[in-house]
């Protein structure tokens, strides 16, 4: 093997690290990569959609943009830009993109900044300081979703919060009845954190002590963790897109990932908080409270949070194979 084709191995390996650490409901990591020589093909894994929470594959379509995003970041702190096609064959709706690689770039802070929060970030489901994110870090927390065409609404009024609140009770209550939903979330949590897949115990927080304004999403096995107060006056937002076709989805999962990250570069932790887009009948009352236009697709809590391991992934070599031609 040459040194250049070392080099190359070398940087679609770092780009697949990063892409493997993006965010996916349960932990599924929904994707699966083709490697040629100057690009990464990314498609859905079919497999790994969850049939009950996520029939169409809505948020298995936000986990691979997420990833995407990371494979584009991973490549310019490495010095080379990319160009990204999303959807690229209309045949073959699983073939979520393909990223080329492109040529050299120059690497600044900020590039290194993103790339080294790829593996920072957790979703963190631990009460928050009770302190308010900064002003400017909110600002930058909505041009990163513009940046990426999507939109995101902070839920600043006590009014708007109290109404997604209700929201959330709602959705989670529904899902908490849900036979089928409660076995599949079994599914994705079982195996005691033995397993590079699901949601490990490790990863949840304590129970929320009653009368807690957010419900967050209650995993198997939380029973038995001591109970404790969350922030008091929580930032939520809602991320949304302008359609809901998949295309739209693949662009608001890279918007959710440059969210998330500015997030983490600033100091600033996040966890999900789905149930109530979901299920049809929230997702449209939320939709309502957002004005009627847009269309929600995940709701985030942002807090000062304390530290939280990092959940497994399956390894770079597991999910990817060289193209055939
Ligand atoms: C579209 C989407 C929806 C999610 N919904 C929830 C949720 O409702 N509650 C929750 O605690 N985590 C949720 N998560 C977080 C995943 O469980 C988490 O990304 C996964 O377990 C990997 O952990 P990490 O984010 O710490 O790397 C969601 C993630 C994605 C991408």
């Amino acid at each position: 093997m040459t040194a250049t084709h070392t080099r190359a191995a070398n940087l679609v390996l770092t780009a697949l690290e990063s892409a493997v650490r993006a965010p996916s409901p349960h932990n599924t990591q929904p994707w699966r990569f083709e490697i040629g020589d100057d690009r990464i093909d990314v498609h859905l894994d079919p497999a790994r959609v969850l049939t009950v929470v996520d029939p169409d594959g809505r948020e298995a379509r936000l986990s691979c943009g997420a990833a995407i995003l990371n494979i584009q970041l991973a490549l310019r702190a490495s010095g080379r830009a990319s160009a990204v096609h999303l959807l690229p064959d209309r045949a073959r709706p699983a073939h979520l993109a393909t990223v080329w690689l492109q040529g050299q770039c120059p690497v600044t802070p900020e590039d290194r900044a993103f790339a080294r929060a790829i593996t920072f970030r957790r979703s963190n489901r631990r009460p928050f300081a009770d302190r308010p994110v900064a002003r400017w870090i909110r600002h930058s927390l909505v041009r990163a979703a513009s940046l990426e065409g999507a939109s995101l609404a902070l839920l600043e009024r006590p009014a708007e919060l109290d109404r997604l609140a209700g929201l959330l009770r709602h959705a989670e209550h529904l899902q908490s009845e849900d036979p089928a939903f409660q076995e599949e979330l079994r599914r994705w949590t079982a195996g005691g954190g033995h397993r590079d897949d699901g949601v490990s115990p490790s990863a949840g927080g304590p129970r929320q002590a009653p009368g807690a304004l957010l419900t967050l999403r209650s995993y198997p096995g939380a029973e038995d963790r001591p109970e404790r107060p969350y922030e008091s006056e929580p930032l939520v937002a809602v991320l949304s897109s302008f359609t809901d076709t998949p295309l739209a989805q693949l662009r608001t999962g890279q918007a959710l990932q440059r969210v998330l990250l500015t997030g983490t570069t600033a100091g600033v932790s996040a966890s999900f908080l789905s149930q109530p887009v979901e299920i049809g009948a929230t997702r449209r009352e939320l939709r309502e409270l957002l004005g009627g236009q847009a269309c929600p697709q995940a709701v985030l809590r942002f807090g000062y949070g304390f530290a939280t391991p990092a959940t497994p992934r399956r390894r770079p070599e597991a999910v990817s194979r060289p193209r055939s031609q």
